[in-house]
């Protein structure tokens, strides 16, 4: 089955036509990051406008590029939580008005769960149940993927996801925004040991985690180093904080994954494209004998093809959305 797909959570427009699941025929994404760019960070208001202006022509060029007609469609799904509300808004009216058009169900797809399910469409062989560790710019979670649509949050962030952290982090070291990239590109010629940087613990949840304060050392360091007229050094700032980003996440995913008694893990969303998360996840499942999953780096951001993977097997599940479905900021999983 053909299914039309469409993401606007945040910052990029995606369309996309996927072919039972897994198969992705067209993935069209249009990035509003430059425009954020020039303010440090999303602009609600200024997300919502550009997804209006450039979502119709987004779907007319996935299915062209897919090669379907229009009338093979067989649903339409959509990622209609969690996200910034008029963001979600513009994506959920649109595929209400394409399935209405086309005739076919609706079908309602959480965000994250999206994320998740690009693993599907870069390893074939996956199926669940695995652990996956969830990390974009709004969301960090540790889940237990029992089924393709049942899932257990294990562990969450307490104040700010990974993403946010690298993002804050970028905008102190004056690397613009989004920041993860260039944080990461930074510190893969900075010693990780050079600045000495939180790493929290929740007492009593093992599988929690926080990243307010590890942020806040880094703001402290680089006002502390600017009052006094002294020097940071820029890539050992950017190392050691990926190095205490990672160490907040590998490890703990390991420990959940070692009490579910499962032999596959996973990661997914925008952080997952981070080079030292990325490295010390491949030494630790080797260690532990797993097998990991991290998908492609274009998969790992924002994108269509995601939500209409996993908006397959909500379909299968029999989750349908029809013309009162909304859109939520926030959504348990
Ligand atoms: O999954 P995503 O595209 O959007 C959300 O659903 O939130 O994630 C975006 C986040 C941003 O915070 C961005 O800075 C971060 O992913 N990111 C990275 C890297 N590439 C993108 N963080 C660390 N290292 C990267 N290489």
């Amino acid at each position: 089955m053909y299914i039309l797909s469409v993401e606007s959570t945040c910052d990029e427009t995606a369309v996309a036509i996927t072919r039972d699941g897994r198969e992705v025929l067209a993935d069209v994404i249009s990035s509003q990051a430059d425009m954020h760019a020039l303010y440090g960070g999303v602009v609600p208001e200024i997300a919502s406008r550009s997804h209006v202006e450039v979502i119709s022509r987004l779907a007319d060029e996935a299915v062209s590029r897919a090669g379907i007609k229009k009338s093979e469609i067989g649903a339409v799904a959509v990622s209609y939580a969690p996200g910034l509300i008029g963001a979600v808004l513009v994506g959920v009216n649109f595929a209400k008005s394409a399935a209405l058009a086309l005739g076919v169900p609706l079908v309602p797809v959480h965000h994250i769960k999206g994320h998740i399910a690009a693993n599907y469409i870069a390893f074939p062989e996956l199926e669940p149940p695995f652990l996956c560790l969830a990390i974009s710019g709004g969301n960090t979670m540790l889940v237990d993927v029992r089924s393709y649509t049942d899932m257990r949050v294990m562990g969450a962030t307490r104040d700010d996801a990974a993403g946010e952290c690298f993002d804050k982090t970028a905008r102190v070291l004056g690397l613009g925004y989004p920041g993860g990239k260039p944080v990461d590109d930074l510190s893969r010629g900075g010693c990780d040991t050079a600045y000495k940087l939180p790493r929290a613990h929740v007492e009593g949840h093992p599988y929690d985690m926080s990243f307010s304060g590890l942020k806040t050392a880094v703001i402290n360091i680089v006002h502390t180093a600017e009052q006094k007229g002294e020097e940071i050094n820029r890539a050992d700032l950017a190392a050691s904080f990926s190095a205490a980003v990672s160490d907040s996440l590998v490890p703990r995913t390991m420990e959940c994954l070692r009490e579910l008694g499962y032999d596959k893990v996973a990661a997914a969303g925008g952080v997952a494209a981070n080079s030292r998360i990325r490295s010390d996840f491949e030494k630790a499942a080797k260690a532990a004998g797993v097998k990991l999953f991290v998908p492609p780096l274009r998969l790992c951001g924002d994108n269509g093809a995601m939500i209409g993977c996993q908006g397959y097997y909500e379909y299968l599940a029999g989750a349908r959305g029809d013309s009162s479905l909304n859109a939520y900021a926030t959504m348990e999983l």
